[in-house]
């Protein structure tokens, strides 16, 4: 997952345009300008303008803080899974997460970005993650609809970066791609096992349905007349869709799946329209969502001091891989010599 609040700055004060002014040689420009013309990918050794790489650092990195972050209100669920089967599933697609967060470290790292200061960044507050994480999953139907839901629209927000310009984020995110269809589906069938159970398991998964479904909407981030910053990210080729575009799709396609599952969701103004060829849908409450983007959702405070403490409790694995590391370059030394 997750992509939302890639297009929100890291600093959402000032959610302004900022002119590209660039002093950089024309020459270096021209060719970086021709190979993002001719829909080339740009490599970590390739010279790019330095507003160009702080995007990628700012949205690559929000991205592996959304992988990390997200792995908590799941992993919540770990301990209290109905059976053997939806733990180990479960604890697969977590771990997933976690994977796919140090995929995109990586990839953010060559840019120049250390990890230290990109966690330092998250664990200061200063760096955002997509806020759909900052709600509680309060029953185990939300697991399901995580899966089937936030995966599912994290899949359509994230097909599109598989084609993104720069070379590392754009291979890194196949790889998550192709392990976030295997979380979607898991979430759909686990659904559908609680839809054929009894009256209380059904109305549980329609209550997680309405409580996560406008959130799901809102991840694909502001409309694109408020999304300035889109404008520069789709001449880059690091957008490929616009946000008002995925959501469209995501729309269209989980309402014939919500049918099938024999759910409703919770907006009394979708409908198809056959002039559109898309589902009309109602106003999403973009106060909610800039609240909690600003840090006051249900659960920022906790999800940021959870994710501290996991990584002050990991310091002396980190210290110990370090000492391991020394003195076995030590005794290689003293072996050469
Ligand atoms: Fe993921
Ligand atoms: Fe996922």
């Amino acid at each position: 997952m997750y992509t939302q609040s890639m297009s929100v700055p890291d600093d959402s004060a000032s959610r302004s345009v900022q002119p590209l002014v660039s002093a950089e040689p024309a020459e270096r420009m021209a060719r970086f300008d021709a190979c993002i013309d001719a829909d080339g990918r740009i490599e970590p050794q390739d010279w790019m303008p330095e507003a160009y790489r702080k995007t990628l650092v700012r949205q690559i990195s929000q991205h592996a803080h959304s992988e990390i972050v997200g792995m908590l209100p799941e992993g919540n669920w770990i301990g209290r899974a109905p059976s053997l089967k939806r733990k180990a599933i479960l604890i697969a697609k977590v771990q997933d997460e976690g994977g796919h967060g140090l995929y995109l470290y990586s990839a953010a790292e060559t840019l120049g970005t250390s990890r230290d200061q990109m966690v330092q960044a998250l664990h200061e507050g200063k760096a955002k993650y997509s806020s759909i994480f900052n709600y509680p999953t309060l029953t185990w139907a939300d697991v399901g609809v995580i899966g089937w839901l936030v995966d599912g629209a994290a899949i359509m927000n994230q097909i599109p970066l598989c084609r993104c310009s720069y070379g590392p984020y754009a291979r890194a995110m196949v790889r998550v791609c192709k392990e976030e269809s295997f979380h979607q589906r898991q979430g759909y069938e686990s659904l559908m096992v609680m839809m054929r159970g009894t009256q209380a398991q059904r109305d549980m998964v329609q209550d997680a349905v309405n409580r996560w479904w406008w959130k799901c909407l809102a991840m694909f981030g502001p409309p694109d007349a408020d999304s300035p910053n889109s404008v520069q990210g789709m001449r880059w080729g690091i957008k490929r869709v616009s946000n008002d575009e995925l959501r469209q799709q995501f729309v269209d396609a989980t309402v014939p799946q919500a049918k099938l599952l024999g759910v409703s969701l919770p907006d009394p103004l979708l409908k198809w329209n056959e002039a559109r060829g898309h589902h009309d849908y109602g106003p999403i409450d973009w106060d909610e969502f800039w609240h909690t983007v600003n840090g006051n959702g249900p659960c920022n405070k906790e999800r940021l001091a959870t994710r501290v403490k996991a990584h002050e409790d990991g310091a002396w694995v980190r210290e110990a891989a370090l000492a391991h590391a020394r003195k076995r370059q030590q005794a290689a030394l003293k072996e050469a010599a």
